[in-house]
């Protein structure tokens, strides 16, 4: 197939922060392409619009296929909770990508990283294997940006059970909680500015919060029965172990090592690049509320 300027590939496109990507592409007039484990579940949650290929990070011979007549591909990969997977698909995964994208003549190459990520913390399995889909990337050659995101207001809900929204460890650090629509924009806009190539860019948003307290303003929003609890790592290491839990044990690892890292990056460059940020976080817990169809929705901040 002739590669056209406006095809690119999604992968991760049925995923919580890829699905948003594929959404905001598509509206933007490209032609989207996601490659999808199960077709049926894709076509379910994506635009009609959205082309679908079946494919497998893990099977390289798929990869060739859902790259024909791409100019570019954004790869939104996560794997886990065990250590192998992580490695398997966040780093083998996306480095399979990197190197059939060399071989189709990919023009552009995005990669959803997070904020934490530098040779010398890469420390716990997640960030190990993001640091070598980093190296794989620049090792193949295609030009590429990189996306150190901070965390979204998306992942909030996850840390509610029942009544409680749990947060593992102190977690000191203040984190400009970032929305996936604001990132879905600003990997559009590196579809079209030359001025993305080459770089990793750091995605914040607009306000500074621990994690405690974005977790407040979220429950006090969405989930007013829940409460905010803090438990410390120790204990959450301890559960995990005597219960046999696998993603406990996996959460825990993830949380000790979020942390000990708080944002070190610099936004800037992203903005000037992406363009800012729009939503802070009662913005998009109103978003949300709405779309939910809660009318009582009580926002901490009016
Ligand atoms: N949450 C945050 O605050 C935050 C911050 C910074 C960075 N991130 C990073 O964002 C990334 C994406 O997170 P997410 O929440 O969007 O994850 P998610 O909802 O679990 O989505 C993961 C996507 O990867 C696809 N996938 C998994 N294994 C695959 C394989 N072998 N071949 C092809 N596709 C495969 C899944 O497709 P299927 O439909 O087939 O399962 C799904 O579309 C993660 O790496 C995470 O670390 C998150």
């Amino acid at each position: 197939m002739p590669s056209s300027p406006d095809r690119i590939l999604v992968i991760g496109a049925t995923g919580m922060l890829g699905k948003p990507v594929a959404e905001r592409l598509h509206a933007e007039g490209f032609a989207v392409r996601a490659l999808a484990r199960s077709p049926e579940r894709a076509r379910n949650l994506l635009p009609a619009g959205v082309e679908i290929v079946q494919g497998d990070v893990a099977e390289p011979d798929t990869l060739a296929r859902a790259l024909d007549g791409c100019a570019g591909v954004h790869i939104n990969l996560k794997g886990g909770p065990d250590e192998a997977s992580y490695e398997r698909v966040e780093h083998q995964g996306t480095r399979a990508v990197a190197q059939a994208a060399r071989t189709a003549g990919i023009r552009q190459l995005t990669y959803l990283s997070a904020y934490t990520i530098t040779a010398q913390t890469a420390t716990s399995p997640e960030a190990r294997a993001k640091w070598r889909a980093e190296e794989a990337i620049r090792a193949s050659g295609v030009p590429a940006t990189i996306f150190r995101a901070t965390w979204f207001m998306e992942s909030l809900p996850l840390f509610i059970r029942g009544r409680t929204a749990t947060v593992i460890g102190r977690q000191p650090h203040r984190l400009h909680w970032l929305a996936a629509a604001d990132y879905a924009r600003m990997v559009a806009r590196s579809y079209q500015t030359p001025a993305a190539l080459g770089k990793e860019l750091y995605l914040y948003g607009l306000e500074a919060l621990t994690m405690r307290e974005a977790l407040q303003r979220y429950c006090a929003a969405l989930a007013p029965k829940a409460r905010v609890l803090t438990i410390p790592v120790a204990l959450s290491a301890g559960l995990a172990r005597a219960t046999g839990d696998a993603e406990l044990r996996s959460i825990t690892t993830l949380l000790a090592y979020y942390n000990r890292h708080g944002e070190t990056g610099d936004p800037a460059t992203a903005r000037a690049v992406c363009g800012p940020p729009k939503l802070t976080l009662d913005q998009w817990c109103r978003q949300r509320a709405q779309e939910q169809g809660i009318t009582s929705a009580r926002l901490a901040v009016g």
